[in-house]
């Protein structure tokens, strides 16, 4: 304690006095800073490291990504903020191969680029939409280290469309789809999946199981055939959104909550907290996440209202606005690219 206070004063005096010195006399400071910062946020997540050695490597990618973000928000050229969240001791490399999880299918499917679109004649689209305050959206989930985010997305789809349907809004199981839906190799639990896929099963499973029934661990486990038997919500069929046309996502999110696909890869996206997200980011899909709205901001900006499966310490409760019309036809982060919805 002491050699830092005297450190701190030290830093003020010479700052004071307009000596550049200080920069290396609160170095110790900001160490010692940075450490308390990290044992806080280890309490708050409840983090546990094996041992010293570990604890000091997190410790280090920690203080880094902390000095990244409290520079981008300085900065302050972008209109929106990072923080300090749940992932603040990985790095992005780690952070992109556990979390994210979309994996497009290995073989083309010719037949499904003409599909029927049933939204295509929509002329009217309300000035904003936001199926959260509809009721067909469940609370913001959690798919922990696991790349599932393509049954978080289908699942949510697949919420959306029953509440609008049956007006119950329920939530749905994300394991079920982790563990069974894995023949013909395509979707493959935790090693990522394909959310036309997740349709796919649900609908030749003639439906899915409750959350409760079927509860979510994180992990692939063994398909429980009895609870996937005990289906809560159906759908028909489902259908694509017209690729590289936001106009058509517009359509399609005004009438219920689409799976979209996002290039989730960029740290500004793993530490993203509140605001209209502008970028940057890239086009290479790796994530799937579900558009739940749309409006725009008081300075006009226009925003997708997307539903993450993140928990909630990321984003906004869990939630990111994203830009929305911008000038590329494949949309901010390509989430024009590659979405779908189920039909019921
Ligand atoms: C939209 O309108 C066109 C022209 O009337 C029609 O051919 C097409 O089938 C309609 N699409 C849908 C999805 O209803
Ligand atoms: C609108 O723009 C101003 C000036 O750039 C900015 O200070 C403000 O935070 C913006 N408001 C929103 C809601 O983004």
């Amino acid at each position: 304690m002491a050699p830092s206070a005297l450190s701190l004063k030290l830093c003020i005096l010479l700052s004071v006095l307009g000596i550049l010195a200080c920069q290396a006399a609160s170095r110790p400071l900001a160490e010692a800073t940075a450490m308390r910062k990290h044992e806080r946020w280890m309490v708050r997540y409840g983090r546990v490291y094996a041992d010293e050695a570990e604890k000091e490597r997190r410790f280090k990618i920690f203080k880094e990504n902390m000095e990244r973000i409290e520079g981008f928000n300085r900065a302050g050229n972008r209109p929106y903020k990072l923080g300090i969240n749940e992932f603040a001791d990985q790095t992005n490399e780690e952070f992109r191969a556990a979390r994210n999880g979309y994996k497009l299918p290995s073989l083309p499917r010719v037949e499904e680029e003409t599909a029927w679109f049933k939204y295509e004649n929509v002329s009217d689209v309300p000035a904003s939409m936001d199926w959260r305050k509809k009721g067909a959206v469940t609370p913001v989930k959690d798919q922990g280290q696991c790349g599932s985010c393509w049954a978080f997305s289908a699942i949510a789809a697949t919420e959306g469309i029953t509440q609008l349907t049956t007006k119950k809004l329920i939530s749905l199981s994300e394991q079920e789809l982790v563990d069974c839906d894995v023949v013909k190799g395509e979707d493959e639990g935790c090693e990522g999946g394909y959310m036309e896929d997740a349709f796919k099963f649900i609908i030749k499973n003639k439906g899915i199981a409750l959350e409760s029934t079927y509860p979510y661990t994180a992990a692939d486990g063994k398909c429980n055939a009895k609870e996937a038997a005990s289906a809560a919500a159906r759908i028909s069929g489902f259908e694509k959104v017209p690729k590289n046309d936001e106009a058509a996502l517009l359509k399609a999110v005004a009438n219920q909550p689409v799976s979209v696909s996002i290039d989730a890869g960029d740290f500004s996206f793993q530490f993203y907290k509140s605001g209209v997200f502008t970028g940057p980011c890239g086009t290479m899909l790796d994530h799937g996440v579900t558009a739940v709205g749309y409006d725009k901001d008081a300075n006009g900006t226009k925003y997708w209202v997307v539903k993450n499966s993140w928990g909630t310490s990321w984003g906004e409760e869990g939630y990111i606005r994203m830009e929305r019309d911008i000038a590329a036809k494949h949309g901010l982060c390509g989430i024009a690219m590659d979405s779908s919805y189920p039909t019921a």
